[in-house]
């Protein structure tokens, strides 16, 4: 691939685009993410990415690299300068480089680093996997407990897809204390007669802004939505299931731990919400 990338305000071959190894996002995950989808060239939810970023910054109390509109304009460009039609903007910015190891955090001389790059999917919007669903199997949840923070730190995340991928399933779904949290890297749903069940805002889970989208156009169509933990067995018995994240919008789940959900086919509600959520945000993709 011969992308070009963001690396702190400048635009380079991807080859060219380096990062010191005295930069705490690489020795220490000190850093934060944003995932932003992009459909017909336009970027989708950018105002609740930015709004996340700012705040997981803030909770780390890390500077903002730049302002919303230098980020608006660094997102448009990136996805000008690679030509993309579908796909994602990843960004990053981390504590920055300090110029050796320590554990206290760097004085605010030390700039953050902000790395920014696309990833080219042009299929996104029309994905294989959501009209056969996922397969999910359930493990434990043993994340750190600030996971409202989209932090760097995805390496039990990470080990949880490779359990999914080795049990010959899509993803797994995290269990804490008897209820399902989240997924790998989107929020979980079950459906039950009109009624959206999703675990509730805490800093139990990422505050996914596919979801706040989600859960508003729910209402809008007239869908209950409740607020509020479920266990995996509640799920196999739901009428149906779901994820949602910026990478897969809305993700029918067809199979719990071996169990089928419902009929064990994507199903309506699933499928309605998949529809709408993509078409509301295209009108108003940026
Ligand atoms: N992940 N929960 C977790 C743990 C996540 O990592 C994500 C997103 C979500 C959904 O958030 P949003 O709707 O804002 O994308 C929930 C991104 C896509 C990733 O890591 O690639």
């Amino acid at each position: 691939m011969n992308r070009t990338v963001y690396v702190n305000g400048d635009y380079l071959p991807e080859a060219e685009a380096k990062v010191s190894v005295f930069d705490r996002g690489f020795l220490m995950a000190d850093g934060v993410y944003e995932v932003t989808s992009v459909l017909d060239g336009k970027l989708i939810d950018f105002d609740g990415h930015a709004k996340r970023l700012h705040r997981s910054l803030s909770e780390l109390d890390m500077a903002a690299p730049c302002t919303d509109e230098e980020l608006l304009a660094m997102h448009r460009e990136l996805v000008v300068l690679n030509g993309i039609d579908q796909g994602m903007i990843y960004l990053q910015v981390t504590r920055g480089n300090p110029g050796d190891r320590s554990f206290v955090f760097p004085d605010a001389s030390v700039k953050p680093t902000i790395v920014a790059f696309t990833q080219n999917i042009p299929n996104l919007a029309d994905a294989p996997a959501a009209k056969t669903g996922f397969k999910v199997i359930s493990i434990p949840d043993i994340r750190w407990g600030r996971r409202d923070i989209k932090t760097v730190q995805l390496l039990y995340p990470s080990m949880g897809k490779m359990m999914a991928k080795k049990a010959g399933v899509d993803d797994s779904w995290f269990v804490e204390d008897g209820a399902v949290t989240e997924g790998t890297s989107n929020n979980a749903y079950i459906v039950k007669g009109n009624k959206i069940i999703t675990r509730q805002l805490t800093s139990d889970i990422l505050h996914g802004i596919t979801r706040a989208s989600v859960l508003r156009f729910a209402a809008e169509a007239q869908f209950e939505v409740e607020e509020r933990p479920f266990t995996i067995a509640e799920a196999q018995a739901a009428d149906e299931a779901f994820s949602t994240a910026a990478s897969i919008f809305v993700m029918p789940v067809v199979e719990i731990d071996g169990q089928a959900v419902g009929t064990g086919k994507p199903g309506p509600v699933a499928t309605r919400l998949r529809e709408i959520y993509l078409d509301e945000m295209r009108k108003a993709a940026l």
